[in-house]
């Protein structure tokens, strides 16, 4: 796919893996519609990407009704879809059970699948049916693609990650059934899984933990850099051939219990 003048919906646009994933579209000559709660921080990315090349739609991923109308604020703003990145996610970390002995209320456990998996389901289903309608743009019939992120806890979940592993082996384990059910519209669907990045919270642990949390990647040894993400996303966009995939994008980390 050739991402000159191309639409994407990029989910938890406003911030981190989402936003540099923006800034590395649009400097390929796409044009992305954020998808976040997080209003300032959206229209902020929006001016900082240029008017013309962006637009925000203050969505909750979790929300059907939020999801259709923030899908129109894309049409209406662009005319079409052709990439949408689910990076839309939560993860406080809980463990089964609490120091007093409690077991994890199943609330909290429900919040966080609920943004991460369903919230993902919920945007690439509904974005999936504005593609299948589209006019495709090469000799592939080809009409788009879905990229979700899941993260490495989706197979090697630390100690504390019961809700947040189990929702992002979800979405790992949703890329081939997606990618086969959509392969007839010429809709490829692909999933990062990304290790440890340098976003925003990251940045708040202050530079002795996060030298500490380099140090556990097998090479290079620091945190991945949110525009080696941005790289990725694009990559795999214009990748024609790159469907139904996990790919881990770790430094080859294993996280260990804790
Ligand atoms: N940062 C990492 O090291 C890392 C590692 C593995 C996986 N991930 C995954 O990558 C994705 C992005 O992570 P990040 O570090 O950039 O996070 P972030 O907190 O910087 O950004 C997430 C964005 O999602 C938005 N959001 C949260 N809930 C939402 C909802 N219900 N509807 C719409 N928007 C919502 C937030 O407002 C925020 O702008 C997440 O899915 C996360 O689980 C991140």
């Amino acid at each position: 796919m050739d991402l000159q003048n191309k639409v994407a919906i990029v989910t938890g646009g406003a911030s981190g893996l989402g936003l540099a994933a923006c800034e590395a579209l649009v400097a390929k000559g796409a044009k992305v519609c954020i998808f976040d709660m997080n209003r300032e921080m959206g229209e902020k990315a929006v001016a900082d990407l240029g008017q013309g090349s962006a637009c925000f739609a203050e969505v909750n991923v979790t929300d059907e009704a939020s999801v259709s109308a923030g899908i129109q604020v894309c049409l209406n703003a662009f005319g079409a879809l052709h990439i949408v990145l689910n990076s839309a996610g939560i993860g406080p970390p809980e463990k089964v059970i609490n120091r007093e002995g409690e077991p994890l209320p199943l609330a909290n456990f429900k919040k966080i699948v609920d943004v991460n998996l369903f919230g993902t389901f919920n945007v690439l289903s509904k974005a999936a049916a504005e593609m299948a309608k589209g006019e495709p743009f090469n000799d592939d019939n080809g009409r788009g693609v879905i990229i979700n992120v899941a993260s490495v806890a989706a197979f090697d979940g630390q100690i504390g990650q019961p809700a947040y592993a189990a929702s992002k082996a979800g979405v790992a384990g949703m890329a081939l059934p997606i990618a086969r059910e959509l392969a007839r519209y010429g809709i490829r669907c692909n999933t990062i899984a990304p290790g440890l990045f340098r976003t925003p919270l990251a940045e708040s642990l202050g530079e002795k933990v996060i030298e500490a949390l380099g140090n556990s990647v097998e090479y290079p040894k620091r945190l991945g850099d949110p525009k080696e993400f941005g790289k990725l996303v694009v990559q795999i966009a214009e990748n024609d051939y790159l469907n139904g995939e996990v790919i881990r994008l770790d430094g080859a980390i294993r996280m260990a219990a804790k």
